[in-house]
């Protein structure tokens, strides 16, 4: 089985980190979203995974990908000129998918239990593709499915105005009747046909998938952390750090660590207390501080600080009596 992971959207809730990363780029307990995404799909039948790219920090990705995973996986990568949605998007991985079944994983989800537990229930089902849904108090702001007695999706529509049902798609699709997909994106991208948004919906390839005669089923996810917001981000983050354990062999003088937490190579702390729930990237330098639940990037400084709930880029120096922080890569905050 092949996936497809869109990895090209502008990720403008994730602002600043976005202004000098794509979005899976942006690292979270140990390692980048995407490496999450691959991570999980080492446990899984996937060998080939195409990476649908865009925009002008695409070759992070690319790196990333090859460098990290390029001998667990065989990648290719086809590139989104243009961001037209999430449609569009998958649309471009059509060369480099024949009839073969693919499974789709949005670049900023992350799974608590990761991919392997879908493409197992996958395995007992022979309908045309399977989505993966959950129960939400706000459908609206989703794609939602509804479904018949059997069990079936009888229909599904991109962040509606009034939700048929409170199931919302969940960033995981399986695939089986590739082929019936990739009309139904040819149909609306060669139609000009735009759906929410004013973008090509993968929703909307679905309906007309189901419209033709396919047959798609559901499962239900556990919980998912939809990375593309700060607060989501820093969940994520303590989910994952709970979840694995992470070793943190630094040079720590005079300092705390407050389990779980992720330290990279090369970082130096002194008269401080970390954690719980801290990721530090690589050669970040932390001195007199306190930081609890936040993200650290690497080769950052952080001085005379008491941190919580925080994102700080790389290559960012704070100095001063900061609480909460939302700083981008290169930036420097001093409060002296
Ligand atoms: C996309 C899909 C939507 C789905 C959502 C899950 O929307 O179009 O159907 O519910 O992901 O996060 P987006 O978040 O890109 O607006």
């Amino acid at each position: 089985m092949k996936a497809i992971i869109p990895t090209a959207g502008q990720g403008t809730r994730l602002y600043p980190h976005t202004h000098t990363k794509p979005k899976p780029m942006v690292r979270l307990a140990g390692r980048p979203i995407l490496g999450h995404i691959l991570e999980s799909f080492t446990r899984t039948p996937v060998e080939e995974v195409v990476l649908v790219i865009g925009g002008p920090m695409k070759s992070q990705v690319v790196e990333y990908a090859n460098s990290e995973y390029g001998t667990e996986f065989d990648f290719s990568f086809v590139e989104q000129a243009s961001p037209e949605g999430l449609g569009h998007s998958i649309y471009q991985a059509d060369p480099e998918i024949s009839d073969e079944p693919v499974v789709i994983a949005l670049g900023d989800m992350i799974f608590e239990n990761g991919y392997s537990t879908f493409l197992e229930k996958d395995q007992s089902d022979r309908l045309d593709g399977l989505i993966g849904v959950k129960p939400v108090t706000e459908p609206q702001h989703y794609g939602v499915v509804d479904i018949d007695s059997d069990g079936i999706i009888s229909s599904l529509v991109e962040k509606p105005d009034d939700p048929p049902s409170d199931l919302a798609i969940s960033g995981v699709y399986i695939v089986h009747d590739s082929v019936a997909l990739f009309d139904a994106l040819d149909h609306l991208v060669s139609n000009g046909i735009r759906g929410a948004g004013n973008e090509y919906q993968l929703t909307d390839a679905l309906q007309i998938m189901i419209d033709e005669g396919c047959q798609l089923g559901t499962f239900e996810v556990e919980e998912w952390y939809d990375c593309g917001r700060p607060d989501t981000l820093l969940e994520a983050n303590r989910v994952c750090l709970d979840k694995v354990p992470i070793s943190s062999d630094c040079d720590c003088q005079q300092s705390a660590i407050v389990e779980p937490v992720d330290i990279g190579e090369n970082v130096d702390l002194s008269n401080c207390v970390i954690g719980p729930h801290v990721s530090i990237d690589d050669g970040a330098r932390i001195n007199n501080s306190i930081v609890q639940d936040s993200i650290v990037g690497r080769n950052s400084q952080l001085t005379n600080i008491n941190i919580k709930s925080s994102i700080v880029g790389d290559n960012t120096e704070v100095v001063g009596n900061s609480q909460q922080l939302n700083v981008g890569d290169n930036s420097v905050v001093e409060n002296l």
